[in-house]
């Protein structure tokens, strides 16, 4: 395919515009919802387009600012957000913010993007790219005559869920009944009644709310950008493409396109990579639980001595706020028990840590960067969804690519050990290793010369630049 022309202006239009080889270069506006799992995608997002030539402007609220010391090549709009107090760490109470955070966000962006156009002239901005949680701010750039994309994070299987939800509880799918939890939706095959986005029947009416906002956000925006791929979800796209009516460009994974990403919210520890560098090959599970999830105390006793009791070598991310409510405390005893056999930071360098040739599994919460992140590595999955899209995830990960498998029920140190070492050390793990391996290559073909994710991006640039 040839290569799309370079995104440079043909006339010279007021304001200030990036000069870029003596061209005017077409800006791309960017609002990411500030948090790590959305806020990644988006910035390789930035870098993906940085690198065909677009200028970047990201506006950001106040709340998980990002740092624009480490992107030196982009333009930073502060919105304020009217947030104070803590982060929230309930999952309704994230689902609240999101809400209460883009509304309040709308009257301070309006503002902002109307100085922006000002100074870079209307037709020198190519579009906005929101996150699709982000509808108010779709609104006002359309109010303003700016193109938008919408940026889904997560995968095509859970959008279709976005956009099924009202029949979901139509049918009585939702809200989740105790007895039905292993009811087939046959609607959406694989998925279960449990594997479906719920928060609860008290949460119900804001949950239906975000995604309905985010599916309006996606039908109103000129194309839906997702971070996935062919070789992961070939019919879910086909059936989005079906149901859509805007462009769909599946650009994923990523950050296989731009892995310098520099957007972590957190400081990574990368002393745990010199450690991963004495081990032996695949020989040992990465635990992490991303960004949100959090477990009880009870839990995270039971995965220590479950982790020391398999011993098998271990890195596992404990971030400040894994245990809700408490300053976590790893069990008396855990050091001495697994010293020079395992290693626990607070947050790690993942993706590195993921193609690090020691690392044989991923135990993870399969937030939807971590399971892409995890497939392109080739590394099989112990899985333990919190919330929200991860359940969906790890249905898929155990029943359809069939890379691992769910570690269900209350935890306890027992069947964590016998997991860990069906995964590390039995042939079913074995199997699922080499499963992985395929899909690691397919996914390289998808982001490869002339792959699919390659030829998605090609067009996304030229749709870009004919809006
Ligand atoms: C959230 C939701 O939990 C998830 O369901 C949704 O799909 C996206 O938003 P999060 O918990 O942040 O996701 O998980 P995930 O999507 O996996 O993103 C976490 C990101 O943080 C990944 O890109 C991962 O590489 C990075 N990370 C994680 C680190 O850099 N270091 C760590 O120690 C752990």
């Amino acid at each position: 395919m040839t290569p799309p022309p370079a995104p440079t202006m043909a006339a010279e239009s007021n304001g200030a515009a990036a000069v870029h080889g003596g061209h005017r270069r077409r800006h791309v506006l960017l609002f990411p919802l500030p948090f790590q799992g959305h806020i990644n995608p988006m910035f390789r997002l930035a870098g993906v387009l940085h690198s065909r030539g677009f200028a970047i402007t990201v506006f950001h609220t106040h709340f998980n600012a990002p740092d624009p010391a480490r992107h030196p090549d982009y333009r930073f709009v502060p919105v304020p957000d009217g947030m104070s107090g803590p982060a929230p760490v309930a999952i309704e109470d994230v689902v609240v913010q999101i809400s209460t955070l883009s509304v309040a966000c709308e009257a301070p962006f309006r503002d902002r993007l109307a100085a922006v156009l000002e100074e870079y002239s209307r037709d020198a901005v190519a579009c906005l790219v929101a996150d699709t949680h982000l509808l108010p701010i779709v609104e006002v750039a359309t109010r303003l005559s700016v193109p938008t994309l919408a940026l889904r994070t997560g995968s095509a299987a859970s959008f279709a869920c976005f956009v099924a939800h009202p029949m979901l509880c139509e049918k009585g799918y939702l809200p989740v009944q105790e007895s039905q939890r292993d009811t087939p939706v046959s609607e959406l095959p694989p998925y279960r009644v449990r594997d479906l986005m719920y928060i609860g029947k008290d949460g119900q009416g804001v949950l239906c709310e975000l995604l309905a906002r985010a599916v309006a956000a996606v039908k109103s925006s000129s194309g839906l950008i997702l971070n996935t791929f062919d070789a992961l979800e070939r019919q879910e796209l086909m059936d989005i493409r079906r149901n859509l009516a805007v462009p769909v460009f599946d650009i994923g994974p990523l950050h296989k396109f731009s892995p310098a990403a520099e957007s972590s919210l957190l400081r990574q520890d990368r002393s745990c990579l010199e450690w991963l560098d004495t081990q032996p090959p695949e020989s040992v599970l990465y635990v992490s639980f991303g960004s949100l999830a959090c477990m009880s105390l009870r839990d995270l006793v039971e995965t220590a001595w479950g982790i020391a009791g398999s011993g098998v070598p271990f890195l596992w991310v404990v971030r400040p706020g894994l245990v809700r409510g408490c300053a976590h405390q790893l069990p008396e005893g855990f050091e001495v028990a697994t010293r020079g056999r395992g290693m626990v930071v607070a947050w790690a360098p993942q993706e590195e840590v993921l193609r690090h040739r020691a690392v044989g599994g991923f135990w993870t919460h399969n937030g939807w960067n971590s399971t892409t992140e995890s497939v392109c590595e080739g590394v099989p999955m112990l899985c333990r969804p919190y919330f929200g899209d991860q359940m969906g995830n790890a249905r898929y990960v155990e029943h359809v690519w069939r890379v691992g498998f769910e570690v269900g029920g209350e935890l306890e140190r027992g069947s964590v050990e016998a997991a860990i070492r069906r995964l590390m050390a039995d042939r079913g793990g074995a199997e699922m290793r080499a499963r992985a391996g395929e899909l690691k290559k397919a996914t390289a073909e998808c982001t490869g010369k002339g792959g699919s994710s390659c030829q998605a991006i090609d067009k996304l640039v030229m749709h870009m630049m004919s809006l």
